[in-house]
């Protein structure tokens, strides 16, 4: 007999069995997503989008004989773990996720760095920024500081994201009321256009899509050209990668950070231990680059 997980929905009185996935399914991730320098307990939670994905695939190449097929199917043929490698893409987000780490930034964090920063540019950086919930966030808390902001101090959003699809609809910001859920009443009307007219989805308003820049760019293979005050790497490296893919990512990241500049995590996630970062805070997942010089030879 197949075995499955099991999640157990409550509702009035009973509890409703949904079958997430079969033992030969998360035998088949657990074989997979390592060869794709991916790790497979970040993929526990969203494994049943992933695995709707991967089934829908088998019967695109009329694979009846299930994953042992596909996989034999993968060895056959390398170019499909490209597409394999897409299927495997989780584009989850909303505006202001995790609404306490979002206070913290606007109410303690920012204020102390934008005003001790001087005429210039103060570069922000979205890596893996989704459908754009994220740099739209950061927009709008960057506006609800602009008393802060010294003259002369320009602001600048860099986007990133490595999948075209998601892109597109980042430039439009166009958002179902869904991805709205953390904004408060009075956020809603500031910065949405009315959603009366777009059939109940909101459009950020155009004045904050001014600081932004979106570019499409794989993390794996390059890192922006520029170094940064500010950078959000939330919900990808630190929660899909391997240990050893987050360890490279790291190296190739420190030079693009100031010293004394902040990197954000997810929070869920846990940085691999390395001597150049340090917490900035006790309850939130905010590290700062070390200014002194120690580290400078040792990076991990
Ligand atoms: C789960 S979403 C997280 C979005 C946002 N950072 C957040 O925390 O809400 C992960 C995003 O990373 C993107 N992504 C995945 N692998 C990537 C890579 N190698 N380079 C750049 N972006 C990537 C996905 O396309 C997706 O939009």
């Amino acid at each position: 007999m197949k075995s499955h997980s099991i999640e157990f929905v409550p509702s009035f009185f009973q509890f409703i069995f949904i079958p997430l996935s079969s033992d030969n399914e998360i035998q088949f991730l657990q074989w997979a997503l390592p060869r794709m320098g991916y790790s497979w307990p970040g993929f526990r939670k969203p494994r049943g989008q992933v695995l709707k994905r991967i089934r829908s695939r088998m019967h695109e190449l009329s694979l009846s004989g299930g994953y042992e097929e596909y996989k034999a199917y993968l060895e056959e043929h390398p170019a499909e773990w490209n597409h394999l490698d897409r299927l495997c893409n989780v584009t989850i987000s909303k505006f202001f996720r995790d609404r306490k780490l979002w206070n913290f930034l606007r109410d303690e964090l920012l204020p102390g760095q934008l005003q001790g920063s001087h005429a210039g540019t103060f570069n922000i950086w979205s890596a893996g920024c989704c459908n754009g919930e994220e740099p739209y966030s950061i927009a709008i808390i960057i506006e609800q500081l602009s008393k802060e902001i010294p003259a002369g101090l320009d602001i600048s959003i860099l986007a990133t994201d490595r999948d075209p699809k998601v892109l597109k609809r980042a430039r439009k910001g166009r958002f179902p009321a869904g991805a709205l859920k953390e904004c408060t009443d009075s956020e809603r009307i500031l910065y949405f256009q009315n959603s009366e007219t777009t059939d109940g989805d909101y459009t950020i308003k155009e004045h904050l899509t001014r600081h932004i820049e979106f570019e499409q760019r794989d993390l794996t293979k390059s890192l922006p050209d520029r170094v940064f005050d500010l950078v959000f790497c939330r919900n990808l490296v630190f929660t899909y990668f391997t240990k050893e893919r987050q360890q490279e990512f790291l190296i190739r990241l420190r030079p693009k950070l100031k010293p004394g500049c902040h990197l954000i995590i997810g929070s869920n996630e846990d940085l691999p231990v390395i001597n150049w970062l340090e917490k900035a805070s006790n309850t939130h997942p905010v590290f700062r680059v070390r200014s002194d010089r120690e580290h400078d030879t040792n990076y991990l």
